[in-house]
């Protein structure tokens, strides 16, 4: 057992399929209906689908086990965040706990901006019943999400006043879940809001695939050919290095590897508790989530209003617009429009909700594991420091703050956890010892094929792309070219809240140790 653990009784998964809905309601989110048609749309629609299904192969599903089993083995220890869990599968070096800091660190900050954007979507359900926007053009929308936004003050909204109460509501919501605990707060969300969601998605998919061709002049602007971009394959980008960028960095963020959130949710499992078929279940209903339904939504519908040549260049105008404008104005075109702009949104704000509350679970199972503090407190602590730490993303929200808060922990911290842990799992922690404990208690048997793979395989890519992002970008992003002179200063604030809050946390962690493990006798025997 790990130095320093102390048995106790810790919130635990009322069922299998709860824990189950709820890893993949932290997966399926903003990210399988906006990120990924973007992703795949600026990276070239068919070219991008192959090293997304090799990354999902060699990275995402390996890395979804790696974290199943590591949080169940911490969680067995008491812990139940990386930093615990990092210590409890290599004590002896007492380092190793800081690089788990990643694992708090990138959700909080992800949550900081992602609450923000989950608050649009419930003002824009709100809004397309209400037909606040009804009737706006493409200008028209455009300007509503900047006035909304508060960069503009036009004829839609005067100030940044509704965008801040639906803020409220939005994170209030989230704080009572959370305090309600794993099973009676996160399980029971995602019991509901899953099966709604996935059928709200149904619903919308279905109704842009019957489309069909509405203008004869113009045949190719109908969702099988919106179908085409994403599904032709093209083999020419196999040889871009930003193609395989991106599609890793969207394995990572869709499945909510590299988070931290996983080995989490993994903790308040038992150890007889199947991990094997359980992360292959998640990966599964997220994927269904993001290539089918996701795939069939944005994309195809973006195809029949403005045609296959205009796909490209509307994801490259951002997630935001293809969400914010160009949906709406689609749905403004068929009969029960209000109705189905309601359901897009409501579906996003489902599933952005089922994300945004596994990522502040990491720091305050780090909170309660560690310092023995009640959840209740922690939920109220962790909850009031993310809405004052979002208030930033409202107020400088042009000026970029949004964008480096995602490259840094959405992105870098991602890829450098992921590299971090599976360094550690395979290769400290032991192959055959991890591989025994993935079939613990398993249903189904790994193939052994992953074995090496997790071995060399996802380390060397994960390492080969961390060594891409160091030659293409580094020096560019440390001196922040491309970016614009009167926004600097807030984007060196940002990073030296970063640095700050990274700071704070790993001080935190030498704290929890300190407090509960006897003072080493200088140059004694550990
Ligand atoms: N996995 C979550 C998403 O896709 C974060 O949005």
């Amino acid at each position: 057992m790990a130095k320093g653990a102390e048995p106790r009784i810790r919130d635990s998964w009322g069922s299998r399929l709860g824990v189950i809905l709820a890893v993949a309601g932290s997966a399926v989110g903003l990210g399988n209906f906006l990120r990924f048609p973007v992703q795949a749309a600026n990276n070239g629609g068919g070219a991008f689908m192959i090293p997304y299904f090799v990354s999902l192969l060699l990275l995402g599903i390996p890395l979804m086990w790696v974290e199943w089993t590591i949080g169940r083995y911490g969680g067995l220890f008491g812990h139940g965040s990386a930093p615990g869990i990092f210590h409890s599968l290599y004590d002896r070096n007492r380092f190793v706990k800081y690089f788990g800091v990643i694992g708090i660190f990138g959700p909080l900050v992800i949550y900081v901006y992602y609450v923000y954007i989950e608050s649009w979507l419930l003002a824009y359900a709100v809004y397309a019943l209400t037909g606040a926007y009804q009737g706006a053009d493409q200008a028209g929308m455009q300007a509503f999400l900047r006035g909304y936004q508060g960069i503009e003050q036009n004829r839609y909204f005067s100030g940044v006043g509704p965008a801040y109460l639906f803020f409220l509501i939005t994170a209030i919501l989230n704080m009572v879940i959370l305090s309600r605990g794993i099973r009676h707060g996160i399980e029971r969300l995602c019991k509901i809001a899953m099966p709604l969601l996935f059928a709200f998605a149904v619903v919308i998919a279905v109704r842009v695939l019957t489309f069909g061709a509405p203008d004869p002049a113009r045949p190719d602007f109908n969702p099988i050919t919106g179908l085409g971009f994403l599904w032709n394959p093209d083999f020419s980008a196999l040889w871009s290095g930003k193609v395989w960028l991106a599609a890793a960095g969207q394995v990572f963020f869709t499945l909510s590897v590299g988070f931290g959130i996983i080995l989490t949710y993994a903790s308040y499992l038992s150890r007889n508790e199947d991990v094997a078929l359980s992360g292959l279940a998640s990966v599964s209903t997220n994927e269904f989530a993001e290539v089918v339904l996701g795939g069939s939504i944005v994309i195809p519908a973006a195809c029949v209003f403005f045609g296959p040549l205009m796909i490209a260049p509307l994801a490259a105008s951002g997630a935001f617009n293809l969400g914010f404008v160009t949906m709406p104005l689609i749905f403004q075109q068929i009969p029960l429009g209000a109705l189905f702009a309601f359901l897009w949104f409501a579906l996003l704000f489902l599933a952005g909700l089922t994300s945004s509350v596994s990522m502040l679970q990491p720091a305050i199972a780090f909170i309660e594991d560690e310092f023995r503090i009640p959840r209740k407190y922690v939920a109220g602590i962790v909850g009031l420091i993310t809405f004052a730490a979002t208030h930033p993303v409202i107020f400088f929200l042009g000026q970029g703050v949004l964008d480096e808060l995602d490259f840094w922990a959405g992105t870098v911290g991602l890829v450098v956890f992921g590299t971090a842990e599976v360094i550690l799992v395979a290769w400290i922690f032991g192959m055959e010892k991890v591989w025994k404990e993935i079939h613990e208690g398993a249903d189904i048997r790994v193939p052994k094929i992953f074995k090496p793979i997790i071995q060399y395989v996802t380390p060397i890519f994960l390492l080969v792309i961390l060594a891409a992002w160091f030659a293409q970008d580094w020096i560019g992003v440390i001196r922040m070219e491309g970016v614009a002179a009167e926004n600097k200063p807030v984007i060196i604030a940002t990073r030296v809240a970063l640095t700050l809050l990274f700071g704070g946390l790993c001080w935190m962690v030498h704290l929890a140790w300190k407090k509960r493990k006897p003072a080493r006798v200088r140059g004694g025997k550990r």
